[in-house]
């Protein structure tokens, strides 16, 4: 594994882009990650929030969880690589497959038009027979599904569930060129998974996180350093080399 170099990484007009982004990305905005020191994960027991059972037991604590996390979301905004992460995709367009494991909406606030959410969304409840309903407030347990009156939950995907969309994003993953991960501790899977998916395919393989692991052979290429300050300058420099080249 070696130090980013936008000549060698080699993205150009007819790559293949896939983006995979986690918590860290939002961090820089003020949202907590899940591990580490402060993490989400360090505050509550993940089996007493996120899962279908702790559901089924106890859904008033888990919808007042996703409650806080609703209303920490409405207190922050996207930061400088949420909008780097736009910019690419923006010229890349349809080259450039987004793919987070955030539930937050900030790659859309930042300008990102396509975002592939296969952990679900803060900003959406659905019911039981898969029908969605959008909020920005308060969930509470009188809200009834719209479309057929049933229970609503958090469209959150929950430990022992499977990922939203997860064929189409094997498939875009096996088919790419290049692969970035970002702001992800790669621990969830499927999605850590899918950088070995990409080393697989063939792919150039780049970690843009605050911590590197040197002993991931999956990995060609790293950026180390806090997302909101390293994603411009990558950009800055991807692009500056496919615009010099045209
Ligand atoms: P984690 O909390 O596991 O990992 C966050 C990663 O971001 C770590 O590797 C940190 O080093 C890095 N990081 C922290 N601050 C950063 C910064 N300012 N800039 C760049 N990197 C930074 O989060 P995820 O890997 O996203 O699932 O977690 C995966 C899934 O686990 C989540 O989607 C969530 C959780 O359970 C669900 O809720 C369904």
């Amino acid at each position: 594994m070696k130090e980013f170099d936008a000549a060698e990484f080699s993205l150009d007009e007819n790559s293949r882009l896939v983006i995979l982004s986690g918590a860290g990305v939002s961090a820089d905005s003020g949202l907590k990650t899940f591990r580490g020191q402060g993490g989400l994960w360090e505050g509550h027991r993940v089996e007493e929030v996120a899962t279908p059972e702790a559901f089924d037991d106890h859904p008033e604590l888990v919808i007042r969880f996703y409650n806080e996390r609703r209303r920490q979301l409405a207190e922050v905004e996207a930061n400088d690589a949420h909008r780097a992460i736009a910019k690419l995709q923006k010229e890349m367009k349809e080259r450039c497959f987004l793919v987070t494991q955030n539930v937050d909406d900030l790659h859309e606030r930042g300008g990102a038009e396509k975002v592939c959410h296969m952990h679900g969304e803060l900003l959406q409840l659905k019911c039981m027979a898969g029908h969605k309903t959008r909020i920005s407030g308060e969930q509470n347990m009188d809200m009834r599904c719209e479309e057929c009156g049933g229970y609503l939950r958090p469209d959150i995907v929950w430990f022992g569930e499977v990922p939203y969309f997860i064929d189409n994003i094997q498939r875009k993953v096996a088919e790419c060129t290049h692969f970035i991960f970002t702001g992800t501790s790669s621990q969830v899977y499927p999605a850590a998974g899918l950088k070995g998916l990409a080393k697989q395919a063939g792919a150039k393989v780049l970690n843009i996180n605050l911590e590197i692991d040197e002993a991931d052979w999956m990995t060609d290429y790293y950026i180390q350093g806090k997302a909101s300050e390293v994603w411009p300058k990558c950009v800055e420099e991807i692009l500056s080399l496919e615009y010099s080249k045209a």
